[in-house]
């Protein structure tokens, strides 16, 4: 007996790409449902080699539930997740609105799988945000053999991060630079096309972005508390995965072709770092993947156990959908849930 898994925001950037990974990984459901909005009630989605109808959330019972693959945006679980996660059903989300919760585990499976087991106080696990997730992937198996103090981080992100509609605007505004037509900016403060935006999310007091305090924030609470962190944010005209060019200063000595190893054994990391032209990984080549690519790492001879390297991940996959289904496998490899189906 399986499991009964409901995907919310099913008609959406990350919704259709959990759909597409359910599949991929055989991932033990018996019956899979699509949620959206009223808006998409009928619209129907890819499921492996089925085509599912979406339903309204809003009229959903999820008391056969046993787990909720959310992804409609903070407002939306803000108002919902608790609600599922009352009928039984444990809600794995993709927005900001839980992460930080004390009561919310905050979970990227390579690097605190454990924590996931804390679900059980509101039944609601957090995935963290597109950014954090790849480089927490990258930091964990360094910082657990030379201890890292402070990161500099600055981030190229694709404009899937930010929903389909945001995918939209770069195709119609580049298809307008060509033929001479107007340019409209909805989802983007400025033009994307041809272009890149220092600012992702909206302006903290300080002058940062919320993106730049997300990556800071959510390192400190999925890897270590202690881990200083600093990052510019920016948007970049590229349609899938993201890119990190990342400053790390450890505690102890690491060389290079430590940090290559390390890696090259690290689960989820996949090294390919070669000093030639187009010897390291791009954000069109990691699209559709679900490694975090780590490349051009060498020493930082400015700071003492200094390194620099160069970050690529599928932001909808590693950063979004593909995560949140670990996490739900983890709930299952590790026995935290059990159908209630089985259970009846
Ligand atoms: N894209 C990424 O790289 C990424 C990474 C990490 C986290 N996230 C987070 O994941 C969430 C979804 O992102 P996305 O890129 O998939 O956005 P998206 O492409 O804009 O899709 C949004 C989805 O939410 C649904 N939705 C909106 N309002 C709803 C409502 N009132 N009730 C039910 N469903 C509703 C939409 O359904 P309709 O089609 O019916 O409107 C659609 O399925 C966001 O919280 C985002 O921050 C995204």
């Amino acid at each position: 007996m399986g499991y009964k898994v409901a995907v919310v925001g099913a008609t959406g950037n990350v919704g259709r790409e959990m759909l597409a990974i359910l599949d991929e990984r055989k991932f033990p459901a018996d019956e899979v449902v699509a949620l959206a909005s009223r808006r998409s009630v009928g619209v129907e989605v890819s499921y492996g080699d089925k085509t599912l109808k979406c339903k309204a959330l809003e009229h959903y019972d999820f008391s056969d539930v046993d787990i909720c693959l959310m992804s409609a945006g903070g407002a939306v679980s803000t108002e919902w997740s608790p609600k599922i996660g009352a009928q039984g059903a444990v809600v794995i989300d993709n927005s900001s609105a839980w992460r930080m919760d004390p009561d919310v585990p905050l979970i990227v499976p390579e690097v605190n799988a454990a924590a996931a087991a804390g679900f059980t106080k509101k039944n609601i696990i957090a995935n963290p945000n597109c950014s954090t997730a790849q480089l927490v992937v990258a930091l964990k198996p360094l910082h657990d053999h030379a201890k890292i103090k402070r990161v500099v981080v600055s981030t190229y992100q694709s404009v899937s991060g930010a929903g389909k509609d945001a995918m939209d605007e770069l195709f119609s505004q580049t298809k307008a630079v060509y033929t001479n037509d107007e340019l409209v900016n909805k989802k983007f403060p400025k033009r994307i096309a041809f272009n890149l935006i220092p600012q992702i999310d909206v302006f903290m007091e300080d002058g940062f972005t919320k993106e730049e305090w997300k990556m800071m924030a959510e390192t400190k609470k999925i890897l270590d508390p202690k881990i200083k962190l600093t990052a510019t944010c920016v948007r970049v005209p590229v349609f899938v995965s993201h890119s990190e060019a990342v400053n790390i200063e450890f505690e102890n000595p690491i060389t290079a072709d430590e940090a290559r190893e390390i890696l090259r054994k690290a689960p989820g990391c996949l090294v390919i770092d070669k000093h030639e032209p187009g010897g390291y990984v791009t954000p069109y080549e990691a699209a559709g993947e679900d490694a975090t690519y780590i490349s051009r790492i060498r020493e930082d001879a400015t700071v003492e156990n200094g390194l620099v390297l160069w970050c690529v991940s599928d932001n909808l996959r590693k950063g979004a959908a593909l995560n949140a289904i670990q996490i739900a496998e983890v709930l299952i490899n590790r026995k935290l849930i059990t159908a209630k189906k089985k259970a009846a």
